[in-house]
């Protein structure tokens, strides 16, 4: 049932293309309308939202804090992000114009669950994304749209994130939609890119054998760090989470400007430092930061494995390896970038000897608080 795969994980990250196609599946209509599963919601109340929190726990929250990026961009609607064990018990401020995003892809994590109950107490709306149909919490949301990942049976997360990504993008996309959209351009131009995605993680996933050796040759290190900026930031923490996950190594990400502010002491020589960085063509202020960020990790001994867009030369010659993905507008980058650091995790915690499927001491569903 692996389908000629060493691990369920391995062969859920090469199902990532046809899990992010399925998930946009129908979601778009003829006149480039999102369309929701289940809405309890009219267009009006999307309208009168004036706030988004978005909560969720491990993978999920990562993929909450890169909808922020893209919930704030498109709809200029402030939206927070929070951990869904944190957010109940320090009294937020909700009323009935505040949307709350609940990520979960089994749909019964129990921190979530209590945090979606704390959030329906204070009148505020909430909208699920959720990989499992008829589950807990999208049974008492107001509204829902389904990833259709199918089953992940690997306790890590893999096509059940971009699944996240991509169903989250569309809620972010929608919310624009029905507020009248001042961006209607680029809202057209994200579909259009968000539709071309599956073809582009597959040239991905067949690109992961340089990543595989980085991997081997970073099996002997104490740690690794991942930096990344903006929306590569969350994919830094993404990728240490699988890391840690997986090969039970101290993994850290970090907001690659905060390191000099503690973080970069950390580096000695040899260190492991992964980092995500951004598309050189737009913003390319964001991709100068990143390069001195590079720069700085490397002049105290780090061996710097770059992802970055195709053709950015500038970060092939100061990186010591790279791995590039296609170009991708910055918001949509996660779905590409995320990827070799799955295929990492997976490749270190093998050359360790690690159980893959099952790592120790996790539970696929988190039913307690
Ligand atoms: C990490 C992982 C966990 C889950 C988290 C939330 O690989 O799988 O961090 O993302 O336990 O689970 P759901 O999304 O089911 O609420």
């Amino acid at each position: 049932e692996k389908g000629g795969f060493e691990t369920f994980m391995a062969k859920e990250i090469h199902e990532q293309p046809q899990a992010v196609a399925d998930t946009l599946r129908g979601r778009i209509d003829e006149t480039g309308q999102i369309v929701l599963d289940e809405v309890r919601m009219s267009d009006q109340d999307f309208r009168d939202i004036d706030k988004v929190f978005i909560v969720a726990c491990g993978t999920s929250y990562h993929a909450g804090l890169v909808t922020k990026y893209a919930i704030e961009h498109w709809t200029r609607i402030p939206c927070e992000v929070e951990l869904a064990s944190e957010f109940r018990y320090r009294d937020p401020v909700l009323d009935r114009s505040t949307l709350v995003v609940v990520i979960s892809q089994s749909g019964e994590t129990m921190d979530t669950l209590m945090a979606l109950r704390h959030a329906k107490d204070q009148k505020a709306r909430v909208l699920a994304i959720s990989n499992t149909v008829g589950s807990t919490i999208p049974r008492e949301s107001d509204a829902v749209l389904y990833t259709r990942a199918g089953i992940e049976v690997a306790v890590a997360s893999t096509k059940a994130f971009l699944t996240q990504l991509a169903a989250c993008y569309l809620v972010g996309l929608h919310l624009a939609q029905v507020r009248g959209i001042k961006y209607a351009d680029e809202v057209s131009a994200i579909l259009d890119e968000l539709v071309a995605a599956p073809g582009k993680i597959a040239k991905v996933i067949e690109n992961l054998e340089p990543v595989r050796e980085m991997a081997r040759a970073s099996a002997g290190k104490d740690r690794v760090l991942f930096i990344g900026r903006h929306v590569g930031y969350p994919v830094a923490l993404e990728g240490a989470l699988k890391l840690k996950e997986l090969a039970y190594l101290h993994a850290e990400g970090f907001a690659a400007g905060e390191l000099k502010h503690g973080p970069i002491s950390l580096i000695e020589d040899g260190t492991p430092v992964v980092a995500i960085v951004p598309s050189p063509r737009g913003r390319s202020l964001l991709h100068d930061k990143m390069i001195s960020n590079i720069q700085e990790v490397k002049a105290r001994g780090a061996k710097v494995i770059a992802i970055c867009e195709e053709g950015d030369a500038i970060t092939a010659s100061h990186a010591d390896f790279v791995i590039e993905t296609p170009a991708s507008p910055t918001l949509l980058a996660p779905l590409l970038t995320t990827v070799p650091l799955q295929e990492f995790a997976i490749e270190l915690a093998t050359a360790l000897g690690r159980d893959i499927d099952q790592p120790r001491n996790l539970a696929k569903s988190v039913t307690v608080e």
